[in-house]
């Protein structure tokens, strides 16, 4: 009955992806070319059915195309995404010929046919096509393309279709319940709370309409920035055709030239801004809990991680910490005094971060209720009035349907209301509400239920009707659905570097839109505690590194469901090096913290998140990388090893940066699993083996190890083991050196004060170290570093890791100048 009853689905689903697919080759194309106007940047074409196409030339590997259907293109042009419209254009030529118009920078090649209109993207030197369309932009003329959203004055379908190459590879699209290979997927964006998913939900939670494609070896990227529903159809329609539309709005994208992904990520941050480093405890562990109160609760978590011997940075507070779900107040029973507990924690070395959510709770006054006057209404009853509700009233920054009515939706505090996070002025009165948070101690604002969830429909049909000033376009929820998490979290973001100038900001959010990258931190949301669930955290972490976002993670032991000490276990250790590692846990589950299981499971874990602090001073020097070039921290081999086709499809291994390499175990009852190495020397990290890559190994993985391998060519900086960040000084710093075929290896270490944004202003040391073989012996070259930050006087080590029996230590003091270290 279940086979039958899901075999009718699939065929449903089925259907509904090739109706939709055949729909966009039967829309309606855009009209031949018939004449050119030049701008600085770029051309301008008008077709003959009076649509316009506009291209532009950002940078040498940066194009965009913009075009209008049947009229011209409009004069606002505005995304929440783009962080650098001033681009300084760079050379670039355009030249006619009787059937196309030529633009040229030093690197592409835009080759558009006038008749029918269709876009080929060039390498410039080889004339080789990188991305082709496979037929005209398209456009729903007639309307009949009923847009699933429900909302008539959305506008029309708009989609591109591209040429699929025989053996092309597609990856990003951010936040998918996907593996890390799209190729012959489909996927919809529509920002949606999705508790339990598994793989193939789609979509879930975030909208990132990025995706890079891989032929032969060259990449490219698609940037569609378009926030209304939009579908991407990596050849699940057509074996010859990729095509991504979107139910209203422009056909805008941008054409980012690779050929390495690397390079692609560095533009796509110039882009959509760049991640900007939280503070360094964020890499500390985290724990959470649905909900851990009263306080006392709370402290005694804390108490038991100190009394086992375990690290940890932060602590979460979940809904439960506030009065009846009203965000910007405390429980006064629970937490009478946050700022109290905050400093106790504060000793300990553990911070507070709280939930806050969009849903405002409805709470209109009765008349003879007096307003709330205390300089701190966080910490008064709000029972009568809710200062947050009434200022928001007052000021009329909450969100209304087209009839004038307050939108009223269902959320934790049962009737709510939203803010118009697209106001420039409800976004600084939001910031400014976290000083109900900053001035009790609070370190942290986690953003959830974004999307928004909306108890009442989770469809977005109650809210279509809604609207957002979005510039004083008064547009429809079709419109601004998938950027409202990214202006929350920007509200959130810039509240906190405002009130709190001398910190970096940390922000955690659940939805997204492209961009969201310069507010937040993320995470996946309501996983399972399930085998399949932890599978799928490798490309999920690895896809959302490649559409932008570095800084992920997912809560460690599954969030649904009943766990196991060997799920938890093998769970560490894919999270222990996930930028973010939190363990969090649902209302009704069953406890998960490292301990709940057994001691035999809570040793595992204490030695992997010990690593995990000793690793800081590498960590974060990736970390630090992805700031600076968008490469994220946790990565697929492919980031690495584009060349190698073996990477393409790989995503049960992980790389950390690009020295250490990751294969957790993702199934129960394993204690061996196959691990491929990449071409080049490779080092187990456990016993120092050496191995050759290039090929698959069979090595021993029982449950308290996880099999690492070190690069041949890389050196691994270690710091001392602590229990939370700022514990101790990174004093000594241990050099582990894996020298490669020839002998030689290298890395560079970046430090700062972890805290400040002073960074930004060059208060950090980049110091590059290289050794190489001498006799029997390794030459170690400190240069002198980079940067005015002065970490103080401290001892390097220096380990050649060759040979674990003959390894040789030299320990120095580090005076911040150039350096000659002899290993004998
Ligand atoms: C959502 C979040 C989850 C949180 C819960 C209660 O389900 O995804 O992490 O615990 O809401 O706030």
């Amino acid at each position: 009955m279940m086979k039958q009853l899901s075999a009718s689905l699939l065929c449903v689903l089925g259907l509904a992806i090739t109706a939709l697919a055949q729909d966009v080759s039967r829309m309606d194309k855009i009209g031949p070319v018939v004449g050119l106007t030049k701008t600085e940047k770029g051309v301008v074409l008008k077709c003959a059915d009076e649509s316009q196409v506009q291209i532009t030339i950002l940078a040498p590997d940066l194009i965009r195309v913009r075009a209008s259907f049947a009229k011209p293109l409009p004069e606002k042009d505005h995304s929440w995404a783009i962080a650098k419209v001033d681009w300084a254009t760079p050379r670039w030529t355009v030249r006619e010929t009787t059937d196309s118009v030529i633009l040229a920078t030093d690197e592409v090649e835009v080759v558009v046919k006038r008749s029918p209109l269709l876009v080929d993207f060039r390498d410039a030197r080889t004339h080789e096509s990188i991305n082709a369309d496979e037929q005209p932009m398209a456009y729903d003329a007639s309307g009949a393309l009923a847009p699933v959203q429900f909302d008539p004055s959305a506008g029309r379908f708009v989609a591109a279709s591209k040429k699929l190459g025989f053996d092309e590879h597609f990856y990003g699209l951010g936040e998918k319940a996907a593996r890390l290979d799209k190729r012959r997927g489909f996927f919809i964006n529509w920002n949606s709370d999705t508790p339990g998913y598994s793989e193939g939900k789609d979509p879930i939670y975030q909208t990132i309409p990025f995706y890079i494609g891989l032929n032969r070896g060259n990449a490219y990227g698609i940037f569609f920035d378009n926030s209304y529903r939009s579908y991407f159809d990596f050849g699940r329609s057509s074996q010859q055709r990729v095509w991504f539309g979107a139910e209203g709005g422009e056909l805008n994208y941008y054409f980012f030239n690779g050929p390495s992904i690397k390079k692609i990520l560095n533009r796509y941050a110039d882009l959509t801004g760049h991640m900007p480093l939280p503070p360094m405890w964020a890499l500390g562990n985290q724990q959470s809990r649905w909900s851990y109160y009263p306080d006392t609760m709370v402290e005694e978590v804390v108490r038991q991680y100190r009394e086992r011997d375990l690290p940890l940075d932060v602590l979460h507070l979940d809904i439960d910490y506030m009065q009846g779900y009203r965000v910007f107040t405390f429980d006064p029973k629970r937490f009478p005094s946050p700022k109290g507990l905050a400093e106790k924690l504060g000793s300990e070395g553990v911070k507070l971060v709280t939930i806050v959510d969009p849903g405002v709770k409805y709470q209109p006054q009765p008349p003879s209720a007096a307003r709330v006057t205390s300089p701190q209404p966080e910490l008064a009853p709000q029972d009568q009035r809710y200062y947050v509700f009434d200022e928001g009233m007052q000021k009329n920054y909450f969100q209304h349907r087209k009839s004038g009515d307050l939108f009223i939706p269902r959320v934790w505090p049962g009737e709510a209301v939203f803010v118009d996070f697209t106001l420039p002025d409800a976004r600084r009165w939001w910031g400014d509400l976290h000083r109900a948070y900053v001035d009790n101690g609070i370190a942290g604002i986690w953003n959830d239920m974004n999307e928004p969830s909306d108890f009442l429909d989770q469809t977005g049909k109650n809210q279509i009707d809604v609207i957002s000033n979005d510039e004083g376009e008064k547009s429809t929820h079709a419109k601004n659905r998938n950027v409202f998490a990214l202006l929350m979290a920007r509200a959130t973001y810039e509240g906190l570097e405002k009130l709190r100038p001398d910190r970096r900001p940390y922000v955690i959010t659940r939805a997204a839109y492209a961009g969201i990258q310069r507010y937040s931190t993320m995470w996946t949301g309501d996983s399972n505690s399930s085998w399949d669930a932890l599978a799928l955290n490798i490309p999920m972490f690895t896809t959302l590194g490649l559409s932008g976002e570095p800084f992920v993670g997912s809560d460690v032991g599954g969030f649904i469901g009943r766990g196991s000490g060997e799920l938890l276990v093998r769970s560490y250790q894919v999270s222990f090096l996930a930028p973010f590692c939190r363990n969090h846990k649902v209302i009704d589950g069953y406890d998960q913290e490292p301990w709940r299981f057994g001691k035999y499971y809570e040793d595992i874990i204490r030695k992997y998140l010990k690593l995990r602090y000793q690793l800081l001073p590498f960590l974060y020097t990736t970390l630090e990388e992805s700031h600076r070039t968008g490469v994220p921290l946790f990565r697929p081999l492919l980031l690495n090893y584009q060349d190698d086709p073996n990477t393409y499809n790989l995503d049960d291994e992980f790389m950390v940066g690009r020295d250490l390499l990751v294969a957790p175990v993702l199934k129960p009852d394993l204690t061996s699993r196959l691990v491929y190495l990449p071409k080049g020397v490779w080092y187990d990290y456990w016993t120092n083996k050496k191995y050759q890559g290039g090929s698959m190994i069979q090595v021993e993985a029982p449950l308290d190890m996880v099999p690492m391998f070190i690069r041949g060519g890389a050196i691994i900086p270690t710091g001392p083991e602590m229990l939370y960040v700022g514990q101790k000084r990174f004093d000594p710093i241990t050099f582990s050196i894996y020298p490669d075929e020839t002998g030689s290896a290298s890395t560079t270490l970046y430090e700062d004060d972890g805290l400040s944004p002073a960074y930004k202003q060059g208060a950090f040391r980049r110091s590059t170290i290289a050794a190489t073989r001498v006799g029997v012996g390794y030459a170690v070259t400190l240069n002198a570093p980079e940067g005015s930050y002065d970490p103080g006087l401290r001892e390097l080590r220096f380990v050649v890791m060759s040979d674990r029996a003959a390894r040789k230590t030299v320990t120095v003091k580090d005076s911040g100048s150039e350096r000659k270290i002899q290993i004998p």
